[in-house]
């Protein structure tokens, strides 16, 4: 037997008793009246990120909050070199499930544990990533983005909410320095490799009846506020033909998106998630609408071509309906494809544990998104039921979320040789 396989050997395997418990320690913290609600810098979120550092200190890590918020729990390596880092997030969408986020970073805490007592050359650091879904600043991914330098402090300070409280300020709740957001910041190479463990949040693997998907390429968002501005009108007095209906004009938009991403095909898919109407009464056209649009795609060429023909038939439709339409992009985000030395990794991993495995891609975006300007990154997906995630019936098997962390504490061991 091999030192390393000797190691490997030592380690015992995730426990799915200890990550049960764990996953059910944290779904109570949740707001009560909207379950599974835990939105970032929330109380909520507050609560969890000081269990959660609780669970880190007792699984030997010493446990940090770096300018973010980036809740980190370290442990020493026995050579001076950069940190192999696992990561994802315990903050959630509205309404949303147990597992999304939460799984990676449990699925972390669990290898921590497994590994105690066990030398590892590099320092290993389990992260808890600061709001990675949407937030009220416009933003998601923040504490992944301010890690890879993509978020600086006078950003921070500009974003507000729509109470005006500043996003520096949000920071500064969960124990991070808004105004000294930069600190956060790590150099590329500043982290030896990053891995990240995940729900899938799509249905192949849970259709296909295997356990673990390795992860080729990430899917990127683009996002737009469009502001369509009609002219409010009495619903009654206004006749058809002289209308200037800002919400028509929002439907036209939202089945515009739709279209458009069926008809790209390659992967692309477009959502308007959120419509302000206003002034919305009944008895009143709508002279106001803001709508929030989410495309997202694997390929360049499919997203450039995309946004191009959606930008055109908004433009379209705004000349033909006799209303304005503005298009403000918030996000421009590149697909990535990863590595093909950390998926070949974690798939000979995954052979190792005598785990099945298929190639998948990624439609959801992930904190790896923004490691990857450091490292080379790794992504595992475990199966969801029905493939359903935002959403309270998110749900994964805990079997399979320890046979992958199985194959994350593999390649780890891996990792720590070859880095
Ligand atoms: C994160 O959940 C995303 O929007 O992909
Ligand atoms: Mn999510
Ligand atoms: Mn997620």
């Amino acid at each position: 037997m091999s030192a390393a396989d000797a190691l490997s050997a030592r380690c015992p395997a995730p426990d799915p008793v200890r990550l049960a418990a764990d996953l059910a320690a944290l779904e109570r913290f949740t707001r009560p009246d909207r379950p599974y609600t835990r939105r970032a810098f929330s109380d909520e979120d507050r609560a969890a990120r000081a269990w959660l550092a609780d669970r880190m200190t007792a699984a030997g890590l010493a446990v940090a909050v770096d300018a973010a918020g980036n809740q980190i729990g370290r442990r020493a390596g026995t050579r001076s070199a950069p940190p192999l880092m696992v990561g994802s997030h315990l903050d959630t969408v509205e309404a949303g499930g147990r597992f999304d986020g939460i799984a990676g970073v449990l699925a972390g805490v669990e290898v921590a544990r497994c590994l105690a007592g066990v030398p590892l050359a590099h320092p290993l650091e389990i992260v808890n990533f600061t709001c990675e879904e949407p937030s009220d600043f416009g933003l998601s991914t923040i504490g992944s983005r301010a890690l890879a330098g993509k978020l600086d402090a006078a950003t921070a300070a500009r974003l507000t909410d729509r109470g005006g409280r500043t996003l520096a300020d949000a920071i500064d709740s969960v124990g991070g320095d808004g105004r000294g957001l930069d600190r956060a910041r790590r150099a590329p190479g500043a982290v030896a490799r990053y891995l990240e463990l995940h729900i899938e949040q799509a249905v192949s693997l849970d259709r296909a009846g295997v356990p673990l998907g390795v992860v080729t390429a990430i899917a990127a968002p683009s996002r737009y506020r469009a502001s369509v501005r009609g002219r409010q009108d009495h619903a009654g007095g206004t006749p058809m033909g002289d209308r200037r209906d800002a919400l028509a004009a929002a439907a036209e938009i939202v089945l515009a998106v739709e279209r458009l991403a069926r008809e790209a095909g390659r992967g692309m898919v477009g959502t308007v998630g959120t419509l302000d109407v206003h002034p919305n009464m009944v008895n009143i056209v709508p002279g106001a609408v803001d709508l929030l649009v989410d495309f997202r795609g694997i390929e360049p060429g499919a997203i450039a071509a995309t946004l191009a023909a959606f930008e055109a038939e908004a433009s379209a439709i705004g000349a033909r309906r006799g209303v304005a339409i503005a298009l403000a992009p918030l996000l421009r985000e590149q697909p990535l494809a990863i590595d093909g030395a950390m998926v070949g990794l974690l798939e000979d991993a995954a052979a190792a544990r005598g785990v099945a495995w298929r190639r998948v891609t990624s439609g959801a975006s992930h904190d790896a998104n923004h490691v990857a300007r450091l490292c080379p990154i790794g992504l595992l997906f475990v199966p969801c039921r029905d493939g359903r995630s935002h959403c309270p019936e998110e749900w994964a098997e805990v079997g399979h979320l320890a046979a992958a962390a199985g194959v994350l504490l593999e390649a780890l061991l891996r990792l720590d040789r070859v880095a």
